[in-house]
């Protein structure tokens, strides 16, 4: 039976990862390869919503049916996310979001000077989108998921960061061996401001993603 429990809902999802440039031909990255998004999207879209997907660097083919946003920093992700979530349901913040940012950014490519040490990278603080969205929500009952990996006391640390965001529900990821970025298969526990914890056993995004919807659709107003 097709599941259409997001028919009418508007859903906002951010995938990939942002890149912070430090001049016109370099940038600070991360490996998230964008799949865990790009499948919440897709399952969203399957169940019925209408989907703002927000892509941070990606290089996988649009999902059919879904709005691609195209965003390359921290700052464009906040405002595409502010500007998507005004009339969402739901925002699923997926993407890998640079802390930080060099505090310069250089408008021609940085040479290497003869005999010269290279100058030290200042980095400044990103915004944190996802508390953001969770404190300021684009209307009442809206839901906000966010995203954690973790290396160690996996539930703990989720706890304090599901508390210390404010967002509703957070996928917490543990990181190791065959959990590897770029990969098709997840492993997660999803935590809820609720207190609940429900884990998702190691299996494709697909089904991660079909979860993170059960609970958010179980949650909308
Ligand atoms: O704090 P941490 O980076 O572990 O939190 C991860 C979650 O917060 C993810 O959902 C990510 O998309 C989001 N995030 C954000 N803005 C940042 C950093 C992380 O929205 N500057």
């Amino acid at each position: 039976a097709t599941v259409t429990d997001l028919a009418d809902r508007h859903v906002v999802v951010s995938a990939g990862g942002t890149r912070e440039p430090l001049d016109p031909v370099r940038f600070l990255g991360n490996r998230s390869s964008g799949k865990q998004g790009y499948a919440l999207a897709a399952t969203a879209a399957a169940r019925g919503a209408r989907v703002t997907l927000l892509a941070a660097n990606t290089e996988l083919p649009d999902p059919a049916g879904v709005d691609v946003v195209r965003v390359a920093t921290a700052v464009q992700l906040r405002e595409a996310a502010l500007k998507a979530a005004a009339d969402a349901d739901a925002v699923v913040m997926a993407a890998a979001v640079a802390d930080f940012r060099p505090a310069e950014y250089a408008t021609g490519k940085i040479k290497k000077v003869e005999g010269q040490e290279p100058a030290p990278v200042a980095l400044v603080r990103n915004p944190d989108i996802l508390a953001e969205l969770a404190a300021h929500r684009g209307h009442p009952g809206q839901i906000v998921v966010g995203f954690a990996a973790e290396t160690d006391q996996v539930l703990a640390n989720g706890r304090a960061k599901l508390a210390r965001k404010g967002c509703d529900l957070l996928v917490v990821n543990e990181v190791g061996e065959r959990k590897v970025f770029g990969g098709d298969t997840n492993e997660a526990v999803i935590l809820g401001a609720d207190g609940t914890d429900t884990p998702v056993p190691y299996g494709p995004k697909d089904a991660l993603a079909d979860a993170v919807w059960d609970l958010v659709a179980a949650r909308l107003p």
